[in-house]
């Protein structure tokens, strides 16, 4: 049986695309090493690297997502190790070839102390010279329903008869960061209807400024990238730094 936080994982991350060129042309041009994906989830990224013949250290702080990670390597035989550690203090015994960190995951570290913790975890695995990228999403204001005349479509996957719909409703404003709010509905066999509220925080953060909290803890900003924006999702600026 798939576990709940696995299939909202699917749901809601599992059909974004528009970055996966970039983290693919980072991998290209990386040294010797395995990638180290960080806040990996089930494996979006870091499967899609392993299929083009990466060596990939996925690492999340949830162990339903790590193990289910490690289960779908190994169901593909690819070359993934999962790892359930938090990003903020880790030791993989090993150095990395690049540090990716896609889908806003830098923005749930908790603000600056945890932006440089990981900075900090994230460079004593880093050669000099090497590379970690870091999308970072773009501003966003007000509630769903100021920027849109129509409301966002759901994500939707169906899991053993079950659908399960996740229903963006709102953005929010909080000190240093925004909310974003949904409503994770789901419709069993038996067509009984459940819905709750999920709420994700996203601290502020722009790439100028993790390359300027970067830059004291030995890393160079290089020029940013971006993940232009889709129909449903908002668009990203990847910050670049080479450890010094
Ligand atoms: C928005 S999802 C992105 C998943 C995946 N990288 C993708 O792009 O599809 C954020 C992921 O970061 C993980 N995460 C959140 N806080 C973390 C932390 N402190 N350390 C490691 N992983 C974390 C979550 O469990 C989740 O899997």
């Amino acid at each position: 049986m798939t576990a709940r936080s696995v299939i909202w994982h699917d749901v809601e991350c599992g059909s974004y695309e528009a970055d996966l060129s970039l983290w693919r042309e980072l991998a290209a041009q990386a040294g010797a090493g395995p990638i180290l994906d960080v806040g990996a989830g089930t494996g979006r990224i870091a499967l899609d690297l392993a299929r083009r013949g990466h060596e990939v250290v996925g690492l999340d702080a949830d162990a339903e997502l790590a193990a289910e990670l490690a289960r779908r390597a190994a169901a593909a035989d690819l070359p993934v190790t999962a790892v359930h550690a938090d990003a903020r203090d880790f030791d993989l015994g090993r150095r990395v070839a690049l540090v990716i960190v896609p889908m806003q995951t830098l923005q749930l570290l908790g603000g600056p102390q945890g932006r440089a913790a990981f900075l900090r975890s994230a460079a004593r695995h880093l050669a000099p010279g090497s590379l970690l990228a870091a999308a970072l999403a773009d501003a966003f204001e007000g509630s769903v329903d100021d920027e849109r005349t129509e409301r966002p479509l759901p994500d939707i996957r169906e899991v053993d008869g079950t659908v399960y719909a996740s229903h963006p409703v709102g953005v929010r404003r909080e000190p240093g960061g925004v909310v974003i709010e949904r409503i994770r509905e789901t419709v069993d066999p038996a067509g009984t209807r459940e819905a709750e509220g999920n709420e994700i925080r996203l601290d502020d953060a722009s790439a100028a400024l993790v390359a300027a909290e970067a830059e004291p803890l030995g890393y160079r900003a290089l020029a940013p990238r971006r993940v232009p924006a889709t129909e449903d999702y908002v668009g990203s600026e990847v910050v670049v730094l080479c450890r010094g």
